[in-house]
């Protein structure tokens, strides 16, 4: 029986966990765990996740997606499982499209750069499926400069300092208050208020309130402005199934 447990913001991770899922032995028992990086740690989402967890006598594998670097996510991770009673497993990550723009020069990958990091990820799980079945417990990051202060200081700094959820906006111009970001939100925290979306305080700054408003209204301050949306193709189509 698989223990497969996931949390994906905008459908990479799910893309992955999924690859895992086919290609995994099926009486694999180990938990596997597949999250996104967000600044070079674990999303706050999976951090509580994991702290609800009895990890008791088993190996826990874990894979991540990110734009590009991971940090020294693993220490984190390495804390997380550990003091949960778990063993670590193996420790991995795939490159995805990049999905954070808030922030004045970063935006989302050009569409060519999309379809080659997809393409790559696909051989990338294949590899990851075949060591996490062995049971290994390697680390195979990509970890990007200055691992350890990004992951150790500029993680926490991120969370506590640098997000906020009232820089979320919806253009008063473009929204239709269709609602849709408060029903796709993964936390619950927007609500419609007068036909507008409120955002709380309980975000996780996933941003799919961003990337899958139909029309583009919802903004991050002024860091967003041109920037694109994504969203993995195969969550486009399973947002359209269970909205019809
Ligand atoms: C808040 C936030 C922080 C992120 N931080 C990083 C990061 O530190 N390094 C990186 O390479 N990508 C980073 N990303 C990009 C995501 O890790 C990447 O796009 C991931 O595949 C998204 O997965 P998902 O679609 O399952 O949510 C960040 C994305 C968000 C939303």
């Amino acid at each position: 029986m698989k223990e497969l447990y996931c949390f994906s913001g905008l459908g990479n991770s799910a893309a992955v966990a999924r690859m895992l899922e086919e290609a995994l032995p099926a009486d694999f028992a180990d938990p596997v765990w597949v999250f996104p990086v967000y600044a070079w740690g674990v999303p706050p989402i999976v951090v509580k996740a994991i702290e609800e967890t009895d990890f008791s006598g088993k190996l826990v594998h874990m894979v991540c997606t990110c734009g590009s670097e991971t940090g020294h996510i693993d220490r984190q991770w390495r804390r997380l499982v550990t003091s949960r009673g778990g063993m670590v497993g193996g420790i991995y990550s795939v490159i995805m499209p990049l999905s954070y723009i808030c922030m004045p020069f970063m935006n989302t990958d050009p569409e060519k750069k999309v379809l080659r990091k997809l393409d790559a990820a696909r051989a990338r799980v294949q590899t990851i499926a075949s060591c996490i079945a062995a049971r290994q417990q390697t680390v195979d990051l990509t970890l990007g400069p200055c691992p350890g202060f990004l992951s150790r200081f500029v993680y926490p700094w991120f969370f506590n300092t640098l997000m906020k959820t009232r820089l979320f906006r919806s253009s008063q111009k473009k929204c239709r208050g269709c609602g849709l970001c408060a029903s796709r939100c993964p936390n619950g925290n927007i609500t419609m208020v007068d036909g507008r979306p409120q955002w709380g305080d309980k975000c996780t700054f996933c941003l799919r309130c961003y990337h899958s408003c139909p029309s583009h209204s919802v903004a991050y301050w002024r860091f967003t402005r041109k920037k694109g949306q994504y969203l993995h193709p195969d969550f486009k189509q399973v947002i359209k199934l269970s909205e019809k």
